[in-house]
């Protein structure tokens, strides 16, 4: 694929072209995205305008927010947003002053409204706007400037929002996944830790990283390879809006917590890492749940916000925080690896190589397959 000096039209048509190309590859022959589909700014605003939007996006943990009124914000492309609970459910409400466009709520924190701090509309926590001091105007209707909701989804403990008014069926996406993580009972889990980093990667590259093991015994040698490494990686199951693969632990390796009562005893002796696509990549095992919510910023930085979850108290304070300090220090080594691959992937000569086999980088395929099937019905 040639990349002539040509409009961002030309270049995105002809992107949209090669993917399609590359997606139809004989399975046994795959192959991975060019590096202009990392670093091209305009083929990035077509994503946003197109499949980011579209997708159904993770959020966080529905336990954040265990009461009335508690809320976070968080903004999604161009979407900065209120996630709060009212009434037994999780909204998500728009958070942009219908006045004249200041956020109403700000960080983390329990509300009975939300009072802009700006000419002070109070809005209720289900958006309703309830009372705009001193306005004199005649077209003004208090009942047509509630803050706009998104649709809202809890599945297995985490909420998912779309920014589409027409998003696709989140179940259909899903299913198959229970299969796999089902039997974990992931809903049950029990918020830990959060954190929230920018990474100077494209977001495209942390789902690849994240979902497969081939590199997981070269970058993470003294974090990983002890209990999960490559050797042992094992495709499992993929559905219409999601991919995985298990990593399973050596036989010698100690057991690493109980987790629910029904779990098989193969169960217990590997972490499941899936992805919900677009940009949830998640790593289920018996005693803890760890979830990175990527949120795209630019074509070459992203919004990392993760949690660290884990079943009943199986686990006692001092192991947490020894796993909580893991993950920290493997998400340190991949943003390494993946900081630099992403200046290197401007290169001319970042033509996308041919991937491993199946229980390597199969889910990576499936990845580039999803991108290719979103973008034809596009
Ligand atoms: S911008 Fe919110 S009250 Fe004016
Ligand atoms: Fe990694």
């Amino acid at each position: 694929m040639a990349y002539p000096a040509t409009s961002s039209a030309a270049l995105i048509a002809d992107m949209r072209a090669e993917l399609q190309r590359i997606a139809a590859l004989p399975a046994d022959a795959p192959q991975g995205l060019p590096g202009v589909f990392y670093t091209d700014p305009s083929f990035f605003e077509y994503e946003c305008q197109t499949i980011l939007r579209q997708g159904w996006q993770c959020l966080g943990r529905a336990d954040e927010i265990p009461e009335e009124g508690d809320y976070y914000t968080i903004q999604i492309l161009n979407e900065p947003l209120i996630i709060v609970r009212t009434g037994g459910e999780i909204r998500v409400l728009s958070n942009v002053c219908r006045h004249r466009g200041m956020p109403v709520a700000e960080g983390a924190g329990t509300a009975k409204r939300f009072i802009c701090s700006y000419h002070a509309w109070t809005y209720a926590l289900d958006g309703e706007l309830k009372r705009a001091a001193r306005m004199k105007n005649a077209g003004f209707d208090m009942a047509n400037c509630g803050l706009p909701s998104f649709p809202c989804e809890e599945r297995m403990g985490f909420i998912y929002v779309s920014l589409s008014d027409t998003p696709s069926d989140l179940d259909a996406e899903l299913t198959g996944l229970n299969s796999l993580v089902g039997a974990y009972e992931p809903d049950q889990f029990r918020l830990v830790h959060s954190a929230q980093e920018i990474w100077r990667t494209n977001w495209k590259c942390l789902v690849e990283n994240f979902m497969e093991g081939y590199h997981l015994s070269v970058v993470h040698p003294q974090t990983l390879h002890g209990y999960t490494p490559t050797g042992l990686s094992k495709k499992a199951v993929s559905g219409p809006g999601f991919t995985s693969y298990n990593a399973k632990y050596p036989e010698d390796a100690p057991t690493r917590g109980y987790g629910s009562s029904g779990l098989s005893d193969a169960e217990r002796r590997r972490s499941s890492l899936y992805s919900v696509f677009p940009c949830q990549v998640a790593s289920q095992a018996a005693t803890l749940l760890v979830s990175l919510s990527i949120l795209p910023l630019t074509v070459d930085s992203i919004d990392v916000r993760w949690t660290v979850s884990t079943y009943g108290d199986d686990l006692d304070e001092d192991t947490l925080k020894a796993r909580i300090k893991l993950w920290e220090d493997v998400n340190t080594e991949d943003r390494e690896k993946l900081e630099k691959m992403q200046t290197a992937l401007g290169s001319r000569h970042a033509t996308g190589g041919p991937l491993a086999g199946e229980d390597y980088e199969g889910t990576v395929r499936d990845f580039l397959l999803w991108l290719a099937r979103q973008d034809a019905a596009t």
